[in-house]
């Protein structure tokens, strides 16, 4: 398998998102050379062996209304099993367009308007907003913050979970934006208080794949025969393989009872068809990609190692947390928020990165920032980003 991670694609026109973010932020400068760290997508070249199935499939077959064939889930299931020792059948799986379209619609099918759904916060920004537009209640229990790291304040969970309109937890395992890789005992200590509670699980594990070698992400159906019976598993190669623009994801659910209420639903609202592209790209990736997730993991974590060692030498007031998965880093700058000026300060520095605020009310002060690029561009960005706030670091240090 041949790839490359020490370039990017350099096409600052092709509608990204994030790039389009960047170019059209008032303070860009395009004469200065810019990666935006800020969209947890990536701008590596795709993938050869993904390149030639899509091509493949153009070339042999048609863009009518497209189901999964039989190649599909044997992929997906031999995918969960060797990465994640999942095991499932071909019949627990549901293809959706994305992560964000299966969050809403559990949340649509297995609760009712007022009901409340707990958030562990600061969290991916979407969860506020999914809960919000089907009218249900937020609620936001802060995780809590003890020796640089971050917990859940379990106490609080009780508290919550035992009231009569609780009805869901919305987890983000790994977490974003803080990066934690949940241990077994979290876990399992989550999937007793929801048992205790009648509460669902919506595990949203999208970033599965992309986990620090000292780490080991627990599926959270497969902590138990209890734990499968109450969760759905959100997953897509769309973060490890950068396939967000084809719009496949696959949601794993092992109770056959909450399975059918789905299938039920879309057979009533949306249908089932899905992007026949998405399809070959997700099947292509989890066939020949296993090479390409270690090397990304070990990317991000030399990236990890190197920015942690810039930060802590020349922006000690700063706080990195420890990156046990995704690719997105949580910085800490309060020290240096003064008057809400964090984000424009870096961004007329030609940084750009994520503001804390948008995860939530106690991501004030922070920045998430994607490291998912190769190492000489995020070495040149942190270094931009440390002399924003340290004038003393020459540029060559
Ligand atoms: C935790 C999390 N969930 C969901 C998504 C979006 O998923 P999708 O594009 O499949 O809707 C993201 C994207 O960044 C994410 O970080």
């Amino acid at each position: 398998m041949s790839f490359d991670l020490t370039k990017i694609v350099k096409n600052k026109d092709n509608n990204s998102y994030k790039n389009s973010g960047m170019v059209n932020n008032k303070y860009y400068d395009p004469s200065v050379e810019s990666i935006a760290m800020t969209v947890a997508d990536m701008d590596f070249e795709t993938l050869s062996f993904i390149k030639e199935a899509i091509i493949q499939w153009t070339n042999q077959s048609t863009f009518g209304y497209t189901y999964p064939g039989s190649e599909y889930y044997d992929a997906v299931v031999d995918y969960m099993q060797r990465h994640h020792q999942f095991e499932i059948s071909k019949e627990d799986i549901l293809v959706y367009g994305g992560v964000i379209e299966m969050i809403d619609q559990v949340i649509e099918v297995f609760t009712n308007p007022k009901d409340e759904i707990i958030i562990f916060t600061p969290v991916y920004h979407p969860f506020y907003r999914i809960i919000k537009n089907r009218n249900r209640t937020i609620n936001d229990i802060p995780l809590l913050y003890y020796n640089n790291k971050y917990l859940i304040d379990f106490d609080a969970f009780i508290e919550q979970a035992k009231k009569p309109q609780t009805k869901a937890l919305l987890f983000c395992s790994p977490h974003n934006p803080v990066g934690r890789v949940w241990t077994k005992e979290e876990l399992n200590k989550i999937v007793s208080i929801c048992l205790e509670n009648d509460l669902l699980i919506i595990s949203d594990e999208i970033h599965f794949d992309l986990i620090n070698s000292k780490h080991q992400h627990t599926v959270m159906s497969t902590l138990s025969k209890e734990a499968e019976n109450i969760s759905f598993i959100l997953t897509s190669p769309s973060k490890t393989f950068n396939l967000a623009g084809l719009q496949c994801a696959n949601m794993i659910v092992k109770n056959k009872n909450l399975r059918g209420r789905l299938i039920d639903y879309r057979s009533r609202q949306t249908g089932q068809s899905v992007n026949a592209l998405g399809l070959v790209a997700c099947q292509a990736a989890y066939t020949h990609g296993d090479e390409w997730v270690q090397a990304l993991n070990e990317l991000i974590e030399t990236n990890y190692h190197l920015i942690k060692s810039m930060i802590e030498k020349d922006l000690p007031q700063a706080i990195l947390y420890q990156l046990e998965g995704t690719y997105l880093c949580w910085l800490n700058l309060k020290e240096f928020n003064d008057n809400d000026l964090l984000i424009e300060k870096l961004n007329k520095n030609q940084v750009f990165v994520n503001d804390g605020k948008m995860f939530g009310v106690n991501g004030e002060g922070f920045v998430r920032i994607n490291i998912a690029y190769p190492t000489d561009l995020v070495k040149e960005m942190i270094g931009r980003l440390i002399r924003t706030f340290n004038k003393n670091v020459s540029r060559e240090t």
